[in-house]
């Protein structure tokens, strides 16, 4: 929409000359000069650049700086020397700084007491609950789920922003084929597709229908890219990957946020091929910027602008943050970088003024979409606050989204669920007791006094009477002395559940390990307790796949339940107790032992496909090459049978879609939930291809006996691919379908692509 030119200059000076300039502290509240000027311009693009042209260069600056909250028993603080700076016009947002409380009293200080009033921008990692805590990311992919994920989402948005947030640093779209990386719990897993479908779900969840509701948050993308392919599973290690298994493998994430409209994207804090991201012009402004037409604020993960000197590419401050506003990084998280030099560089003509306008005008622009300037304390309120947090909706969503994430990964015999006639259950191992370790990392402002752990949960339920082991010190003790307490107890019990795994500060940020099997004596624990006899089942609580091969020989039934969350312990019970059926898959494969890493399922085929047992083939000595549990396995109570796949015609020309159905069948006397997997594989083409790559889930409930069709479209997107120039593209050719309940259990039928090889092009999300 065009503003007339002539009447913003009428107006901005008639501003102009009703303030006092240079300095007029204590502005009545949301009557800034900024909010009152936006208010008269009313048009985005006329204020913005109205604004900028009233800002000092230091002021600007500020804009782009971000700095963190304090702590304490209190709450999150700003000390008194960031206050000032606030005053001074020289900080744009705040990483940490939540509550109503806190955040209206340094909206305040920006907006009463500064020259311009610009109000700041609260940011916060809301990764999977605000305070109520939902399943991990990592786990709740396991649902398959997209509008779980967005309802969970939404969730906590609603809770954060009654807390006085309006940004948050998630999802994190970074796929990750490395286990021994502890952020895979904070991804959607292994795989593209999902991990698509889940980051469109996550920002949809909250950003809502429009950021301008004080109800959502602004959504990052991050970690923009490759930073989940770290060398040797060592976080924030060297990435080193191809162009094209960029684009077909670590991008299509990033494309499906932004393409959601993520507002807000977050680099990595690696390099690609020599280039740290957070000097990356060719990927930021390049690709994001000028190939996808994305116009959102870039912010520099935490202190990494700083970092592009320990990567080697800057010798002074001045250099870096040079390098990183040039590559189109707008927000310089914690370094101070951008306060304290640029301004250095501005005037001795090292930096173009005019990057540092674009880049204070994205900033602006969030403020503007997120209605700062309509009212800069419309987000934290107290009231809200009592209302929505750890409310009983968010409750039973937190439960809901805990059933749906859980994995059932073996059940030999029907071990579980258990029997009505269990009376006496021993329950065995530390992480049982553990409230924190439910929640998982990056639980933002989750409190174990809330959660209800897995023993809690038991012992909550009526009709049971649990005794409790722990069998060991800690999760990562090899001291054995207390095992023979849980064997006794268990002698004397009808079932035992073992409830072992990590706890959750072996994953998350800066928490690889080298080895992914379990830790400590757990697995010696599990032996002995399935040694007495007594009816055994294990829970696995943690944040990364495992390496189980001991525990699956061990133990005749596992749960992965991941970390469930604050409802954690109702939520195991109910599965244990059959009063839900698990229905969750594995967005991620489980090795059998560390060496197999990286382990995945739309591996290439290789000119020597794997063949247990025959030589000069692509297998391994001492383990078989398959994975323990593969992508997309997961049991559940009752059993399904799968029809052969139909596909709609035998040949279709390019341009067109085939429709392809399968029939599913409830095999068992339960109600249960299936995933149903597509896949597809293209045998024969210019670049080699997966031997499969998933394209469609559908889940549906089924009722003993009851049979439902699962309907998949595949269209030219889903058969595309990187060619020999990169281009996107479709080759004619016979194409591979591949319907079935994992990666490993499918069935295939085919169809024909006829027509000449034909330009996919990606679509190009709308900048913001
Ligand atoms: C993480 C980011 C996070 C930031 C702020 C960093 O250490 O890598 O994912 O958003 O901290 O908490």
């Amino acid at each position: 929409m065009s503003f007339p030119r002539t009447l913003t200059v009428v107006l901005l000076l008639a501003l102009l000359s009703s303030w006092n300039l240079p300095a007029a502290h204590a502005q009545p509240a949301q009557s800034s000069r900024a909010v009152s000027l936006a208010q008269t311009l009313d048009n985005r693009e006329v204020f913005v650049d109205s604004l900028t042209s009233m800002m000092t260069l230091q002021e600007k600056l500020g804009q782009l700086a971000q700095y963190p909250s304090q702590w304490s028993d209190t709450g999150p603080s700003v000390p008194a020397g960031r206050q000032e700076d606030v005053r001074d016009g020289k900080v744009g947002s705040f990483l940490s700084l939540y509550t109503a409380e806190a955040t209206r009293e340094m909206q305040e200080i920006a907006v009463e007491e500064s020259r311009l009033g610009i109000p700041l921008l609260f940011a916060y990692d809301v990764i999977h609950g605000y305070r109520t805590i939902f399943p991990i990311p990592l786990g709740e992919a396991s649902s398959f789920n997209p509008d779980l994920a967005r309802r969970t989402a939404r969730a906590a948005t609603r809770e954060a922003t009654a807390g006085g947030v309006h940004w948050t640093f998630a999802p994190m779209v970074d796929l990750s084929r490395e286990p021994r990386w502890g952020r895979v719990m904070e991804g959607a897993g292994e795989d593209p597709y999902l991990n698509s479908v889940l980051a469109r779900a996550r920002v949809h969840g909250f950003q809502g229908p429009s950021v301008a509701a004080d109800t959502t948050v602004m959504a990052t993308a991050k970690h923009f890219v490759g930073y989940g392919a770290p060398q040797a599973g060592r976080d924030y290690h060297t990435v080193d990957v191809s162009d094209r298994t960029l684009h077909e493998i670590f991008l299509p994430p990033f494309h499906a946020a932004l393409d959601a409209g993520a507002r807000s994207v977050m680099p990595g804090f690696n390099e690609i091929a020599g280039v740290p991201m957070h000097a990356h012009d060719g990927l930021i402004d390049g690709l994001l910027r000028d190939d996808w037409n994305w116009n959102g604020v870039v912010v520099s993960d935490y202190t990494a602008v700083w970092e592009l000197k320990e990567h080697g590419i800057a010798d002074t401050d001045l250099s870096a943050g040079v390098q990183a506003i040039e590559a189109g990084v707008d927000v310089d998280m914690v370094s101070g970088i951008y306060g304290d030099t640029l301004d250095t560089a501005v005037r001795s003509g090292r930096l173009r003024t005019e990057e540092v306008n674009e880049a204070v005008q994205r900033v602006l622009r969030a403020k503007w979409d997120v209605g700062l300037f309509k009212n800069p304390y419309r987000y934290g309120n107290e009231e809200r606050e009592d209302d929505v947090i750890l409310s009983d909706e968010h409750r039973e969503l937190a439960r809901t989204a805990a059933h749906q994430s859980m994995v059932l990964l073996k059940n030999e015999n029907n071990t579980l669920p258990l029997d009505d006639d269990v009376e006496s259950l021993a329950v065995i191992g530390p992480l049982a007791d553990d409230a924190r370790s439910i929640l998982g990392e990056w639980a933002a402002s989750g409190r174990a006094e809330d959660a209800i752990s897995v023993l809690q949960g038991l012992r909550n339920r009526s009709g049971v009477d649990v005794t409790y082991v722990p069998g060991l010190p800690d999760v990562k003790s090899t001291d054995t002395a207390n095992v023979s307490d849980a064997v006794a107890a268990a002698q004397q019990a009808d079932a035992a559940l073992l409830v072992i795994g990590e706890e959750f500060n072996m994953s998350g940020e800066a928490a690889s390990r080298t080895s992914i099997e379990l830790p400590g004596a757990q697995q010696e624990l599990a032996e002995a307790v399935v040694g007495t006899g007594t009816p055994t089942a294990s829970v696995l609580l943690n944040g990364r796949p495992l390496a189980l091969t001991g525990l699956d020989q061990t133990v005749p039934a596992i749960l992965e339940a991941w970390y469930p969350g604050t409802e954690a312990g109702p939520a195991v019970a109910d599965v244990l107790f059959g009063d839900v059926n698990p229905s969750g898959k594995l967005p991620m494969t489980f090795p059998r032992v560390t060496g197999q890493i990286p382990i995945f399922y739309n591996h290439k085929n290789t000119g020597r496909p794997p063949v247990e047992g025959q030589d000069y083939k692509s297998t391994y000595l001492d383990t078989p090459w398959t994975p323990l549990y593969p992508f997309g396995h997961g049991l559940s109570y009752t059993s399904f049978s799968y029809s052969a796949p139909r596909t709609s015609a035998d040949s279709i020309t390019v341009n067109d879609s085939v429709h392809v159905q399968v029939d599913v069948t409830n095999t068992g006397d339960r109600t249960g939930t299936e995933v149903v997997q597509l896949y597809v594989h293209d045998p024969v083409a210019s670049i080699t291809r997966p031997v499969q790559e998933l394209r469609g889930t559908k889940r549906s409930e089924l009722a003993p006996g009851e049979t439902r069709t699962a309907r998949f479209t595949l269209t030219m997107d889903d058969l595309a691919f990187h060619g020999p120039q990169m281009e996107r593209i479709v080759e004619p050719g016979r194409f591979q379908v591949q319907v079935g309940t994992s990666s490993a259990n499918v069935q295939t039928t085919t169809f024909r692509l006829t027509g000449s090889q034909t330009a996919v092009p990606l679509d190009v999300p709308v900048a913001p």
